[in-house]
């Protein structure tokens, strides 16, 4: 193993400081800046060495900083997978260099458990839940049709896979609650205004956007805008995240509803890195707690908001 044989043994001096390798997503959202930012500070202040990679949004960038890391004989390896499959390999690898993996934020599909240590991050069908929760309740009593366009995240990414199933799951027992269009606008809030752009060209009669996150909704509202559309009234608008761009959006009634997915994993993830150089076994599954906002709740909310 690598430097951590020690740590926590309350040493003074540098050479037990515990060494995590982080690789994370990119920056495509605001979310993602707030969740680095978290990671940094708690790392700081956890006396953590971390080793920080961004990865641009690609798969093959964070294969090769994970070897990296593994080179390093770094402590722990953290990451953020940018999408679910294609991980067994590398997992492996540091598997065998009998370095523990945290996934953060994001799930993989490898059926073989053991090749990390924890999943600690929200619960993404959940998310999608709370949002056709919320929809199916406002159209309560009616059955006109409601034609729903839907900004998917990052195609192939977890939070994008999960919140459409949950989110289709809450609204099939409504006929009349249809998604008629679903496109991905990659988290980005420049690629849900243009896909909202051609949506709107497209379907003349919408009548509710679901974005999976923020920023493409935000992108979406300036399409919507530019059409001469009113955001939140001539077409309501749901979306997740709750960062602070998204809480004044829905402050001031251009966003319906925003389901909370919270980026401050940071304190938890430093807790658990410490425990898994020492050793211990972790739980499997960490969930983080996180709530829904109303216009009106946003209004109260917003002078609290810290990202
Ligand atoms: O994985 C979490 C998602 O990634 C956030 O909801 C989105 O904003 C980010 O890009």
């Amino acid at each position: 193993g690598g430097g951590g044989d020690d740590a926590g043994s309350g040493n003074s001096g540098g050479d037990d400081k515990i060494t995590l390798g982080f690789s994370q997503v990119g920056a495509e959202s605001g979310w993602r800046t707030a969740n680095t930012k978290s990671i940094q500070e708690s790392a700081a202040s956890a006396g953590i060495d971390l080793k920080f990679s961004d990865a641009q949004g690609k798969q093959e960038n964070q294969i090769s900083a994970i070897r990296n890391f593994i080179t390093q004989k770094v402590d722990v390896i953290a990451f953020s997978p940018v999408v679910t499959s294609g991980w067994d390999a590398v997992l492996k690898e540091a598997k065998d260099a009998g370095i523990p993996v945290i996934l953060t934020d994001r799930a993989v599909d490898s059926q073989d458990t053991s090749l990390y240590e924890t999943f600690i991050g929200s619960d993404f069908v959940e998310e999608g839940k709370k949002a056709g929760d919320w929809l199916v309740k406002e159209y309560e009593g009616k059955t006109d049709k409601v034609n729903v366009v839907e900004l998917q995240g990052t195609t192939g990414s977890a939070p994008a896979i999960d919140r459409q199933k949950g989110f289709a799951e809450a609204i099939k027992a409504n006929p009349n609650i249809t998604i008629v269009k679903s496109q991905t606008g990659d988290f980005k809030r420049a690629d849900g205004k243009t896909v909202m752009e051609t949506f709107l060209q497209s379907t003349p009669d919408i009548d509710v956007l679901y974005a999976h996150n923020d920023d493409m909704g935000l992108g979406a509202i300036e399409a919507i805008e530019a059409a001469g559309k009113k955001p939140g009234t001539d077409i309501k608008i749901i979306t997740v995240d709750a960062v602070k761009d998204g809480m004044t959006a829905l402050a001031d009634g251009k966003i319906n509803f925003i389901v909370e997915c919270s980026p401050l994993l940071g304190p938890q993830l430093m807790d658990l890195a410490k425990k898994a150089a020492a050793g211990e076994t972790l739980e499997k599954r960490v969930l983080t707690e996180e709530t829904t906002f109303t216009q009106e709740q946003a209004k109260t909310e917003l002078p609290n908001r810290k990202y």
